[in-house]
């Protein structure tokens, strides 16, 4: 049941839990606040008055639990390395020298003046090897690892999502070397001018949060990705936050050979062209050509189930899987370069404008 009386009911319970128990009348406080969220969805006359009351009995809830958060993690994968990701060599190199080395080094990079830190901006189409990349850093770097998607960190309840914000830097802090990777950062780092109020605050909070990251004992490093780099809030763009930005691309020939080769390498196959594949695949991504991997992988497979017989990958499948493939690259390279124009952001996404214009001939 969910209606104002059940509300109050556990309203109740908590008072009465609050002092002897209060992990249970948390529990109350929270389910209540859950409620009247979605009260106040069903009822949008009232929509303002719930959700107020939801807040308060949220974070009362919130206080009265023990202090720790859920949405924050430090997630390893130990297998992603650079050596496993195809392509991509002058970010691999740009992450090493920005990323990497100051951390390994520190003492040579200050002799040369060098600064260390701040955070560097990965963008491009969807599928490319973003989060793919980040992972890598952080093995490469031997450094905790903070994976967060902005839903994570997204929370209904006005104050949570800067409370979440600073307590990640805390963690990190108490963790460091760490890198903090936000992946899909559009949806936190979002422009201010189209963000709602209580967005708003979102950036005010990182912003705040990035600024106090000067003092040479935070070795805290930043990364971020996202596919809609024209909606991040310029000033998160700027030089000691995220200045640096990095185009990550779709595969070039050379790359998608090799993904293609490093996808297969654990599977059974009779010998593939992976030239010719790499040749017939023109503008997918990294994701589209995993989707062609396993659609490939998929067919004989099958067969095998019925025929008991284990007959290998062959380079038939390979061709089939291709052209079963469509990729959404083109989709993306489209859309960015509307965006990017209508915002007259061209000067901050070179490398972006000069992809969309080379592919355009081929894609559109
Ligand atoms: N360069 C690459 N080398 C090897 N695999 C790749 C590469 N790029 C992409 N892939 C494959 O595609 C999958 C998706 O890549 P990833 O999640 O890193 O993309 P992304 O750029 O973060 O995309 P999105 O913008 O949608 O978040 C990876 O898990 C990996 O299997
Ligand atoms: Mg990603």
């Amino acid at each position: 049941m969910c209606d104002e009386k059940s509300v109050m009911q556990r309203v109740k319970l908590a008072n009465g839990f609050e002092l002897e128990n209060p992990q249970e009348a948390a529990k109350y406080y929270l389910e209540a606040a859950q409620m009247l969220v979605e009260l106040s969805e069903k009822t949008p006359e009232k929509d303002g008055e719930f959700m107020d009351m939801a807040n308060k009995l949220y974070l009362k809830g919130k206080k009265l639990k023990e202090k720790k958060s859920a949405v924050i993690q430090t997630k390893k994968s130990k297998e992603i390395t650079f050596d496993s990701i195809g392509g991509l060599h002058e970010l691999k190199e740009e992450i090493r020298f920005k990323i990497i080395e100051p951390f390994k080094s520190p003492e040579l990079f200050e002799y040369y003046g060098k600064s260390i830190g701040g955070g560097i901006l990965m963008y491009g189409p969807p599928g490319c090897g973003k989060s793919l990349i980040a992972k890598a850093t952080a093995n490469e770097a031997g450094m905790a690892f903070f994976h967060v998607k902005s839903s994570d960190l997204k929370s209904k309840f006005v104050g949570e999502t800067e409370k979440n914000i600073a307590e990640l830097f805390e963690k990190a802090r108490e963790n460091q070397p760490a890198i903090i990777f936000f992946d899909e950062f559009e949806a936190i780092g979002g422009e201010r001018s189209e963000a709602s109020a209580h967005e708003k605050n979102f950036v005010a909070q990182l912003l705040t949060e990035m600024d106090g990251m000067d003092s040479k004992d935070q070795k805290i490093l930043l990364l971020a990705a996202t596919n809609e780099p024209w909606s991040v809030d310029s000033a998160l763009r700027r030089e000691g936050r995220f200045g640096k930005t990095l185009f990550v691309p779709q595969p070039d020939f050379e790359a998608r050979s090799h993904i293609f080769e490093l996808l297969m390498a654990k599977r059974p196959t009779e010998k593939l062209d992976f030239m010719k594949i790499a040749k017939m695949t023109q503008g997918f991504s990294g994701a589209d050509i995993k989707s062609v991997c396993e659609y490939a992988t998929n067919i004989p497979l099958k067969e095998s189930l019925v025929t008991k017989e284990k007959r290998k990958i062959s380079m038939d499948d390979m061709n089939l899987a291709v052209t079963k493939t469509d990729s959404i690259v083109k989709q993306w390279y489209a859309k960015a370069k509307q965006q990017v124009e209508l915002k007259r952001m061209g000067e901050f996404f070179p490398d972006l404008v000069q992809r969309a214009r080379e592919v355009e001939p081929i894609l559109l």
